[in-house]
């Protein structure tokens, strides 16, 4: 499939690349790019052999620097709602995908770029990277899962201060608070990227995919239900045949070969 907005590339078997690619908008999501990612993600879900996805933003300066205001600016009420349904739509594809998805922020994430990497399962960032929710300087709300996702990540007290405030907040700080797992200088940003899609890659395709169901899913439910949901997915890895090999690998002290069935 060729796209306009991203690229969606398999850098190796297993590893999908989603790059946001609108270096001379800061990489900005229009309606167009939206509807790119939500297609690219349908291509991800539908290969059993995809591991994982990695999200980043082309050029040096931005992971993605919000929405598109230029599209956004003279929006009715109507066209608002419509387009602030459409990113969370396409943002709930990505964090429902099978697999592990991880943000590689590379530079700004502001606005619907800071809610992206929310909607990732997790977020490496750049030395340079800064995060914000700066909405409300230009007299809206957060629309792309902000107000949501943002507090469930770093605890509302946080999440609101951000949020009605716009503070930026740099790397160091976004590590502090929980908001990314792990800061790399820039130039080493997609190296790390594909050594942690490469670890992933080696480990039960199964087992992962079991083990993203039950947190994703999990974080809905009381925890009496999330825990019989583990206890479903435990049991139904017992049924693979990487479970029989992972265990043999083990008690024979040798490297398993997984072949996810
Ligand atoms: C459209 C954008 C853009 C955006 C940058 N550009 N961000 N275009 N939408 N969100 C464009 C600029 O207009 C400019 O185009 C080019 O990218 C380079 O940006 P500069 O501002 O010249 O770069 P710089 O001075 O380095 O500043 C970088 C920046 C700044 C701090 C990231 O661009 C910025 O503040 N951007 C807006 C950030 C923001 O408010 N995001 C939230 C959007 S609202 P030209 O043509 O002049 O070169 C949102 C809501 C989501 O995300 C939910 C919706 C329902």
């Amino acid at each position: 499939m060729t796209f306009q907005n991203i690229l969606l590339e398999q850098p190796e078997a297993g590893i999908y690349l989603l790059t946001v690619n609108r270096p001379q908008a800061l990489n900005a999501l229009n309606s167009a790019t939206l509807d790119e990612i939500g297609a690219a993600a349908d291509t991800v879900a539908a290969d059993e052999n995809a591991r994982v996805l990695l999200v980043t933003g082309a050029g040096d300066k931005a992971f993605v620097a919000g929405a598109d205001i230029a599209e956004m600016r003279n929006f009715t009420p109507e066209r608002g709602e419509a387009f602030s349904a459409r990113g969370s739509r396409v943002f709930a594809k990505l964090e429902a995908l099978a697999i592990p998805v991880i943000a590689l922020v590379n530079g700004y994430a502001l606005g619907g770029g800071c809610e992206l990497a929310l909607a990732c399962d997790w977020v490496i960032a750049a030395d340079r990277a800064a995060f914000g929710q700066p909405e409300v300087n230009l007299g809206v709300s957060a629309g792309f899962g902000g107000t949501q996702r943002l507090p469930r990540k770093i605890g509302s007290a946080r999440a609101m201060e951000l949020l009605v405030t716009g503070r930026q907040v740099k790397a160091d700080e976004a590590l502090a608070i929980g908001l990314v797992n792990q800061v790399v200088a820039a130039a080493e940003i997609m190296r790390k990227g594909l050594e942690i899609a490469r670890l992933i890659a080696s480990k039960g395709p199964l087992a992962a995919r079991y083990t993203k169901e039950a947190v994703v899913r999990g974080a809905d439910m009381d925890l009496a239900e999330a825990l019989a949901l583990e206890s479903r997915l435990f049991g139904r890895c017992c049924a693979t045949q990487d479970q029989k090999e992972g265990m043999r690998a083990f008690l024979e002290k040798r490297s398993p070969k997984f072949e996810g069935k």
